[in-house]
């Protein structure tokens, strides 16, 4: 049997740090709140003129490749998770392939919001179950700072999120890497986290652009309190279906990496789980939340720190807009 293994991680992150204090002077918010409410400190907002998603993407290619000992020219497929593109069509990993100077591999782009990263390698691995590629690149990359409302009106929202990029390169393995995905979406909920514009749901009369009068529906709507109370359940329900489908307990993972929404809903997670701290990463506190890339920035600084050795069992989770949520289980 041929299963796929994550042969490299990287991630990239925007130079500019946003702490709470530079948000509380955009609207009335205060950094005692967003700690309590959040766990984050700071998150980092693009530098329009430099940062694009698809040249965050780049950045954590290279090091994933660096860290996986191949070439650009070794990738043969991008699978590329963002529901922040840099144009509305065509999505950007068409860009990516162009920044990195691949000539014509497919790319393929994702757009399961916080679940994307999870639902994209998914994807990547039943291509190197196949046959088809052999070094699929595995991208979340994410500009959220440009699309959230920075006032009083929007504070629920301005300040979870935040920008960054992550990427693995994912490698065919006589042994089991990936172990299982499980993806699920309940799409009665779409409405209670979404970007409505520019969507194509809008009577004809009302399409073009001088006509839309209230702009926030151009800006992320949440809501919040709908949003924590499904997280909580699904991720539980999740990680336990990825356990239960590989005959294995909770005291089996040696690192729990769930998506980034909101420390208090990683350390309830690990609570309901039994998990001891220190099986449980987190960065959310510096950058907030990155939607699809959240998991492989995780992943890239957990590696780094040293905190995945081979052989260990690394359990992802995520949840998000649609809803969706997803985990998979690696074989390190
Ligand atoms: N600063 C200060 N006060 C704020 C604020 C901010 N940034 N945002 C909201 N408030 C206020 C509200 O206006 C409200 O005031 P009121 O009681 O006078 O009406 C109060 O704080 C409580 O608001 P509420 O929305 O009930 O807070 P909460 O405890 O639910 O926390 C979230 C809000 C967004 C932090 C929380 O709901 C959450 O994390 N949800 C999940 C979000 C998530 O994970 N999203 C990503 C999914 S991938």
């Amino acid at each position: 049997m041929r299963y796929s293994k994550i042969a490299g991680v990287g991630h990239y992150v925007p130079e500019r740090v946003v702490t709470n204090d530079d948000l509380s002077k955009l609207m009335d918010t205060n950094n005692e709140w967003i700690i309590e409410r959040t766990g984050i400190r700071e998150r980092r907002f693009i530098d329009s003129k430099k940062d694009t998603v698809a040249n965050m993407a780049a950045k954590a290619t290279h090091m994933a490749l660096e860290r996986a000992n191949l070439k650009v020219e070794d990738i043969d497929f991008i699978v590329l998770a963002t529901i922040t593109p840099d144009y509305f069509f065509p999505g950007s990993g068409v860009l990516l392939q162009r920044e990195l100077g691949l000539e014509s591999i497919g790319a393929l782009d994702i757009r399961n919001a916080c679940s994307g990263f999870i639902y994209a390698l998914s994807t990547a691995d039943q291509f190197i179950k196949t046959g088809m590629y052999k070094n699929i690149l595995v991208i979340g990359a994410e500009i959220q700072s440009t699309a959230l409302d920075l006032t009083t009106r929007g504070r629920g929202t301005a300040v979870i999120f935040g920008d960054g990029a992550g990427a693995v390169v994912l490698q065919p393995s006589e042994k089991p890497g990936i172990l299982s995905s499980h993806l699920h979406s309940d799409g009665r909920y779409a409405e209670e986290l979404y970007v409505k514009d520019p969507g194509s749901s809008r009577p004809h009369e009302e399409r073009q652009p001088e006509q839309i009068l209230d702009t926030s529906t151009f800006k992320v709507h949440m809501n919040g309190n709908m949003v924590f109370k499904h997280a909580v359940v699904r991720f539980h329900e999740v990680i336990m279906e990825a356990l239960d489908a590989n005959n294995l307990t909770k005291d089996d993972i040696d690192l729990l990496i769930p998506h980034q929404a909101n420390l208090r809903i990683s350390n309830y997670i690990q609570q309901k789980l039994g998990l001891p701290e220190e099986k449980l990463y987190n960065n959310i506190m510096r950058y907030g939340n990155t939607t699809a890339g959240s998991i492989p920035i995780a992943m890239s600084e957990a590696w780094g720190e040293g905190k995945i050795k081979d052989d260990d069992l690394i359990c992802m989770a995520a949840f998000g807009s649609g809803f969706t949520w997803a985990s998979s289980l690696i074989k390190w």
